[in-house]
């Protein structure tokens, strides 16, 4: 078992001593492991493969019920939002200690910074192998009936004139901005749709779900997907398309297989500013996937429409697929958006 954990889940397993009770956050292998040496231990990973890797006698939860615990045990994520999110659970969940591990290079004073506003006493680990561990002890009494700062909401003015009120937790794409390149797709979906009415869409890694409220506003008689592999993602499409009174089917998955379970000509729509980057890695790997699989679910007619950096090969990429027509609709200094009519 001891075996199965991350270097950074082991040094968190050392640095912890004995646990009677823990939450563990983005570490599921470190999860299975103190439950299996008899410890009381809920979890919640944040990527939907990791939380379907969680089993009993680990006790699966998700945000808002969690339970009591004397300590939690968190894999550093990859933003300070997400940070400060995980760090007010921690306090929820009634935790005195919080360790969170992490490699050196990803660890920042602002991380300390962000501990500091919910434990008054903050300290690095000597660590080993490039990892150390923040210790936040002493968690800051907050009042009765407080709740993390979490989800928040901004105001964004979209390229057609209209508002949308966005929500977004920690570590949603864009901290509920409107992106340049998501800005870029929205304004070509105008055209897209010129002409067409189609009824099942797909926005693929849907973020804060911008795209997918946007489309399920103008296209209210048509079925609205939206997919993320992100909890925070996910549960922030969910929140953006219902305050804005729209209709978004959400899935929290691993959109490469979704995908892949689609039948043929099932799709008339996929849009998707899909990601550059898994975690901190550059990996094209689901990208490609998804292009794949995306291409062979649309309908005859039916449009895969993307924004990337200019300097990505993709609109090569969809040519080699050789099931329609490819086109670059706009571009920027920087991004491009490439489509494919089936
Ligand atoms: C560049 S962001 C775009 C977000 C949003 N569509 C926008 O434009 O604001 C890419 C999104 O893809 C999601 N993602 C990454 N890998 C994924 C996968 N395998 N399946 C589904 N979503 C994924 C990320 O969580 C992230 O929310």
């Amino acid at each position: 078992m001891l075996g199965l954990l991350s270097p950074l889940e082991r040094l968190l397993l050392d640095e912890a001593g004995p646990v009677a009770s823990a939450l563990v956050l983005d570490a599921p292998a470190l999860a299975a492991h103190l439950a299996g040496e008899g410890a009381s231990v809920a979890a919640f990973c944040d990527l939907a493969d990791d939380q379907a890797s969680l089993a009993t006698p680990v006790e699966v939860v998700e945000p808002g019920a969690f339970g009591e615990f004397e300590r939690a045990l968190v894999r550093l994520p990859k933003s300070l939002d997400a940070l400060d999110e995980y760090a007010g659970w921690a306090v929820q969940a009634g935790a005195e200690h919080l360790l969170v591990g992490a490699r050196v290079k990803d660890l920042t004073r602002q991380a300390t910074t962000v501990l500091e506003r919910h434990f008054r006493t903050v300290r690095a680990s000597l660590g080993r192998d490039k990892a150390r561990v923040l210790h936040a002890s002493d968690p800051i009494a907050h009042p009765a009936g407080w709740r993390p700062g979490w989800p928040r909401t901004r105001t964004i003015t979209l390229p057609d004139g209209g508002d949308l009120v966005v929500t977004h937790h920690g570590s949603t794409f864009a901290s509920g901005r409107l992106d340049a390149a998501t800005r870029l797709l929205l304004e070509q979906l105008p055209g897209l749709l010129e002409g067409r009415s189609p009824s099942r869409v797909l926005d693929w890694g849907s973020g804060a779900g911008i795209l997918a409220t946007w489309l399920a506003g103008r296209l209210p008689d048509a079925e609205v997907i939206a997919v993320d592999s992100s909890w925070a993602a996910a549960a922030s499409t969910a929140a953006t398309a219902s305050s804005a009174g729209v209709r978004v089917s959400t899935h929290w998955v691993d959109g490469v297989r979704w995908l892949s379970e689609m039948p043929d000509s099932s799709l008339d729509l996929v849009v998707s500013n899909p990601p550059f980057h898994q975690g901190v890695a550059k990996d094209s790997g689901p990208t490609l996937q998804m292009f794949a699989e995306g291409a062979r679910a649309l309908a005859p007619g039916g449009r895969l429409a993307l924004v990337h950096n200019s300097h990505l090969p993709w609109a090569r990429v969809l040519c080699d697929l050789r099931v329609g027509q490819v086109s670059r609709l706009a571009q920027d200094r920087q991004f491009t958006v490439t489509s494919l009519t089936r």
